[in-house]
């Protein structure tokens, strides 16, 4: 128990797939003294709060400017198409919040919650939680040291083993702003860099709903960085050996590759060659959950004390930027440059 900070009473909306892993950590922290949960299916909410031994509540007692629940701290886990509602009705209660990624489907509602916490000058984060790996932290600091020498390629990847549910993907913004988007992230974050140009192409392969939702199953982008720096991102709903999240960059004086452990689903064909140990990583929620505790901790430590975060409202526009970028790429079969995403 951190006996210099109070606990906060913080409410958790969207209690889906990652929003019940959320409710989980958050039940468990030291910081939270009380926790609220509320969802659009109010029955989820409750059935979620006799779990976990917490209350339920509805979605609008939550935003509700003149705070009836006395909360300290607002987390938004719902679906990517309410983000940007949600955060401006967030600005307004003046209570500090975390946001799943992406911020919103499409650049004028990003724009708009951005604009709404920044003139509300509320503290909030937004959920890329690869900032809070280990593995990418040390990236960047190789990079930084300059023990790398110049970067001149990087290769990041993001591979699911199973496809989400048909049902999540036409809401999903599609693979490069559902998936991708935590690349074009980390890779901003890790470089320091922006991305100036973008091509991209993609399959929609296995299930129909791809196709039906203007989506593909796999991409594979190049990008242009604006010190010249060329890197290539690839993702897959069906990578059948198993979740996999990689970067590598490629510097003058070396190397350095996150996520290349134990678990990497890899299969070498070389004689003698073990590499990898362990079976490999099942799913996001297996591979992150470390960070997702962190970032939750980072929240409750800086944010919700008026602290500023490691991801904000900003920093997330720019990631969904690429992302636009690469999606009308693939579209338009032609090369898009930053540029034009305004
Ligand atoms: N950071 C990560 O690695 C990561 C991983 C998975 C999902 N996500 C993000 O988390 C968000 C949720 O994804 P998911 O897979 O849990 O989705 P999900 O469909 O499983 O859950 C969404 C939940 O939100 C609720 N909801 C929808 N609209 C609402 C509203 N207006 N008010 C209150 N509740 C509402 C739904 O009833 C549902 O319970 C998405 O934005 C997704 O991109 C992030």
């Amino acid at each position: 128990m951190d006996t210099a900070l109070t606990p906060s009473t913080v409410a958790l909306v969207g209690i889906g797939r990652i929003g019940i892993m959320h409710a989980r950590l958050l039940a468990h922290h030291d910081l939270v003294g009380r926790l609220v949960l509320a969802d659009a299916d109010s029955a989820r909410a409750s059935r979620a709060a006799d779990e976990l031994g917490c209350v339920s509540s509805t979605v609008d007692a939550v935003f509700d400017p003149s705070n009836p629940l006395g909360l300290d701290a607002i987390v938004i886990a719902t679906a990517t198409n309410t983000h940007s509602e949600l955060l401006i009705r967030a600005a307004a209660t003046g209570i500090p919040t975390y946001c799943e990624k992406p911020i919103a489907l499409d650049l004028a509602e990003a724009r708009a919650a951005q604009h709404a916490l920044e003139a509300a000058g509320l503290p909030h984060h937004i959920g890329f939680q690869r900032r809070l790996d280990v593995g990418y932290t040390r990236a960047k600091q190789l990079l930084e040291s300059g023990e790398l020498g110049e970067l001149r390629r990087v290769h990041a990847l993001t591979a699911d083993q199973y496809p989400p549910a048909d049902q999540f993907i036409p809401g999903s913004g599609g693979i490069f702003v559902d998936a991708n988007v935590h690349d074009f992230d980390i890779l901003r974050w890790v470089t320091g860099r922006e991305v100036v140009e973008v091509y991209s192409v993609g399959a929609a392969r296995g299930s129909d709903a791809f196709a039906a939702a203007n989506d593909v199953s796999e991409a594979v982008t190049v990008l242009t960085f604006d010190d010249g720096t060329l890197g290539t991102v690839h993702s897959s709903r069906y990578n059948g050996q198993g979740y996999e999240v990689r970067l590598d960059l490629m510097g003058t004086e070396g190397t350095a590759n996150v996520g290349l452990d134990n678990k990497v689903p890899f299969r070498s064909t070389e004689d003698g060659v073990e590499f990898p140990p362990e079976a490999p990583w099942d799913d996001f929620i297996e591979r992150f959950l470390p960070c997702y505790e962190r970032e939750l901790d980072h929240f409750l430590r800086n944010p919700v004390r008026g602290l500023p975060s490691i991801c904000t409202a900003a920093d997330a526009v720019e990631a969904l930027r690429i992302a636009l970028a690469c999606k009308l790429s693939r579209e338009q079969h032609r090369s898009v440059r930053l540029d034009e995403i305004l």
